[in-house]
Parts: structure tokens; C-alpha cells; sequence
């Protein structure tokens, strides 16, 4: 079993530049399905969840080439309407290749999909959306066979949540349905607004009238094209978190500043120096210790991201002070605490609310990562603490972070895999 073994409370100090965005990939990838042609797309990052959906669409009989960080996906000659159990369960995106065969192929048999464990993650509306645009769909024993003999229709639909996952499924669905789709209340992540503008340069027709709606003028056929995926927003406030904790000095390249607008705030509260006026790029300068007496809770886009959550409470378990997480989006979500409480930090949950006390120093010892930003909020802790840190439960990190302990190691931390 491989580790992470870092030797902490070194200064970080160098740049970085930040990956392609792993939530923008996933979907973009899934709908290049629709197109039934070569799609050549810029800044992918080199991820184990990238595998997975290149294995799937190889699977589905798409050529796929790459040349560096570009994956060039050919998806003219699609030969299946299946996908395999076990590559469903290896991530929960994989869900967004219902709404991608169906607007492709017409028809789909899949099972529920897996991914990180934060609580139950049911697709109800997913399927409801899916429904009422005019699909078929027979659920057994977790596996769904789904049809739109006929085609899928147009109509209004309104999410009772902004559900990242059920947006893109519907996008992706409705995109080659007849007529016009309207659907309000959806997620406002930048993530969502790459893959609109993915399939718009592909020959969709898809309006963004104001905030939380898109309209969807059905298209006969979409066409190949070229696309740039958008800076990975979480790898960024990772890499900020990482500074905070190590009086550390990062240029981080490659950043979309109004991505992360929502925690930008929060590191200058903490004492850090975040200088967003150089173009594409950020540069954060840690304090000698971050302090931090905040409340801070998770909300959909444009509020603090969930995603950002586990990096920023390492960041706040050395920090002056005392701060309050409420995490409103996933039930299960604070799995990283109890590793967190074994390098010395005090923290106490109750149900979706974590108190932090500040503590000044964390020190080494062996800890486990049970989810993706969790395992990256083990990191931060480990690179702040004293002493040596060895985190087991790597294929976390491997799903989400290209490239973590080069870029680390490159700033000067001490960090390596055994
Ligand atoms: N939900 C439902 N029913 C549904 C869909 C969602 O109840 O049909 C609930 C979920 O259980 C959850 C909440 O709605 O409590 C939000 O889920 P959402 O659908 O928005 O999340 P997702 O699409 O499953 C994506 C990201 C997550 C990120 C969330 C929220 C991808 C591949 N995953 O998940 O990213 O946390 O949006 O922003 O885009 C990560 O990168 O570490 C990660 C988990």
C-alpha cells in the first residue's frame, strides 16, 4: 500500500500552476458522446477519474489519443448503449453518462454509480428531469435500462435543489430534444458554465438569461470542436490552504479569481496577503500564523464551496482562533476530522456543524484519507505540522490531483510517495 510521507513545517515558497478542473472534464468528456465526432479538448488533468471516463467511453467504442494534457475523443463510431458495473461504481460522474447516451444513442442500461462516500447521494432528480423530458426508465436491483423511442421533448423543468450532477444531466439530455427546454433553479458552478459553452461550440443552443436558468433550443446533430477546460478552482484553495499553514509565499498560475470568490476572504481574514490583480494567476503571502474567527458555511455556487471545506479546516486547525464550519451540502461530510483530531487538532462535531479551536502546532503521526478533499486536507495538515506525517488511502488523492507531491515537492516541501 503506498503513502505519503511528509515532513512537515516547511516554508512553501515557488509557484504552481494550477490543473484543468476535474468537474469540468468528467461532464465534458460524457458529452462528447453527443457530438458523434472528434472533439479535441486543452488543460486535461492527468487523474484516475479521467481513466475511469476514458475507459468508459473506450468501452462504448470511442477512439481516444492524447498529446500531452490534450485528450482527443472520437465518438463517431459508438458502438454500445452499456456500461460496465464496475466502472459505474468507481465515481459518481459517471451518472452523467445516462443523459450523454440517451442525447447520443437513444437508449442506455447502467447501474447506480459509486463515489466519494459524504452521505447518501440519491439521483432522484436526475431522473425526474429525465421523466418529464420524455424518458423511459425501468430501475431493478440498482440497474437502469432506458429508452426515448421517439425522441425526448422539450418542456420546463425546475430543480428543487441546484444539484451540480442533475443540471449536466439535463443539459447534456436536452440538447438534441425537440423543441425548447427551460430549466430554472439549476447549479450555477463554473464547472456548468464550461460545459455549456463546450457543447455551444459544438452547435448547441443554450441561453443563459440570468442567474440559475438555461434555455435549450434543440439541435438536429452537434459538431466536433476544440475546447480549453477551465482552472480546477478546489486544486487552488488546496494549494492556498497549503501556503497558510506554512508561512508559505505560492504564485499559483493558471486561476480564475471570481471562481473562488467566496474564499478569497477567508484567507485575508486569516492574516494572508492574496494579490488577484496579476492576470490568470494568484499570489497568497501566509502570516507567521494564520488567525481565524469565522463562521463558515457550505452553500452552492457563488457561496463557499463544499469542496473547499475539509482543505480550510486543516488550514483553521493551526490557526489563532477559533472558527465554526456548517456544512449544508453533504450529510457525511467531515470524515477528515477524526484523522485530523490524531495529529492534535481539536475539533468537535455535532451532526452538520464542526467548532475548530485553533491549536498552535500539529505534530506527525500515521493517518488514513477516506475521501477526496479529505485525503487533500490531510496533506495541508501534514505539511503544517511537526514532524513526519504518513497518510495511506492515496487513490483518493489520485482521483482529484495531478501532479500533488511534484508541485508540493517543487515549492520545497518535503514530500514523497513510498
Ligand atoms: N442530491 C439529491 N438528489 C439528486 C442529486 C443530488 O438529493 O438527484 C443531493 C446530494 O445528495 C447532495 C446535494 O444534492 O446532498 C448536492 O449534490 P450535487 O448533485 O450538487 O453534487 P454532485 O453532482 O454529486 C458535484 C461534484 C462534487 C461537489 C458537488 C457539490 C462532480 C463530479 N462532483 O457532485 O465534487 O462536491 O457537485 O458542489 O462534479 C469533489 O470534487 O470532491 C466532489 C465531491
Amino acid at each position: 500500500m503506498s503513502k505519503l510521507i511528509i515532513e512537515g513545517a516547511r516554508r512553501l515558497k515557488g509557484e504552481i500552476k494550477i490543473q484543468g478542473a476535474k468537474n469540468s472534464i468528467l461532464p465534458i468528456l460524457a458529452a462528447s458522446l453527443v457530438t458523434r465526432a472528434e472533439c479535441v479538448i486543452h488543460n486535461c488533468p492527468m487523474i484516475s477519474d479521467v481513466e475511469t471516463t476514458l475507459k468508459i467511453l473506450r468501452h462504448l467504442g470511442c477512439g481516444i489519443k492524447f498529446d500531452g494534457n490534450t485528450i482527443i475523443v472520437n465518438s463517431e463510431n459508438i458502438c454500445k448503449n452499456n456500461i460496465p458495473n464496475l466502472l459505474m461504481r468507481e465515481m459518481r460522474s459517471s451518472i452523467i453518462f445516462l443523459g450523454a447516451l440517451i442525447s447520443s444513442v437513444g437508449s442506455a442500461e447502467i447501474s447506480l454509480p459509486g463515489g466519494c462516500e459524504l452521505g447518501p447521494r440519491p439521483i432522484d432528480m436526475h431522473i425526474e428531469g429525465l421523466r418529464q423530458l420524455g424518458l423511459r426508465i425501468n430501475e431493478g436491483h440498482g440497474i437502469l435500462k432506458c429508452s426515448n423511442e421517439g425522441g425526448l421533448e422539450g418542456c420546463n423543468i425546475s430543480l428543487s435543489f441546484p444539484s451540480v450532477g442533475a443540471t449536466e444531466n439535463l443539459i447534456i439530455a436536452s440538447v438534441r430534444a425537440r423543441g425548447t427546454t427551460v430549466l430554472s433553479n439549476i447549479a450555477r458552478e463554473p464547472e456548468i458554465m464550461d460545459l455549456v459553452g463546450f457543447l455551444n461550440s459544438c452547435g448547441a443552443k443554450i441561453e443563459s438569461p440570468g442567474e440559475g436558468t438555461l434555455i435549450i433550443e434543440g439541435v438536429k446533430n452537434l459538431h466536433g470542436t476544440e475546447h480549453t477546460i477551465i482552472p480546477d478552482r478546489i486544486a487552488a484553495v488546496t494549494y492556498m490552504s497549503a501556503a497558510a499553514v506554512t508561512v508559505g509565499d505560492l504564485f499559483l498560475k493558471n486561476v480564475i479569481k471570481d471562481h473562488i470568490g467566496a474564499v478569497i476572504p477567508v484567507f485575508e481574514e486569516a492574516g494572508c496577503t492574496v494579490e488577484t490583480d496579476i492576470k490568470n494567476s494568484l499570489r497568497i503571502i501566509a502570516p507567521t500564523r494564520p488567525y481565524f474567527n469565522r463562521m463558515i458555511r457550505t452553500m452552492p455556487y457563488p457561496g463557499f464551496p463544499t469542496d473547499a471545506q475539509a482543505p480550510v479546516m486543516a488550514m483553521s486547525c493551526l490557526a489563532d482562533g477559533t472558527s465554526v464550519f456548517v456544512e449544508n451540502i453533504f450529510s457525511n461530510r467531515y470524515k477528515h476530522v477524526g484523522e485530523l483530531l490524531r495529529l492534535g487538532a481539536d475539533i468537535k462535531v455535532e451532526g452538520r456543524v464542526a467548532v475548530v479551536e485553533g491549536v498552535k502546532r500539529l505534530s506527525g503521526t500515521e493517518v488514513a484519507a477516506m475521501d477526496l478533499r479529505g485525503a487533500a486536507a490531510l496533506v495541508v495538515a501534514g505539511l503544517g505540522a511537526e514532524g513526519i506525517t504518513k497518510i495511506s488511502g492515496l487513490s483518493h488523492i489520485d482521483r482529484g490531483y495531478e501532479n500533488l507531491e511534484n508541485n508540493l515537492e517543487s515549492v520545497g516541501a518535503s514530500i514523497k510517495r513510498v
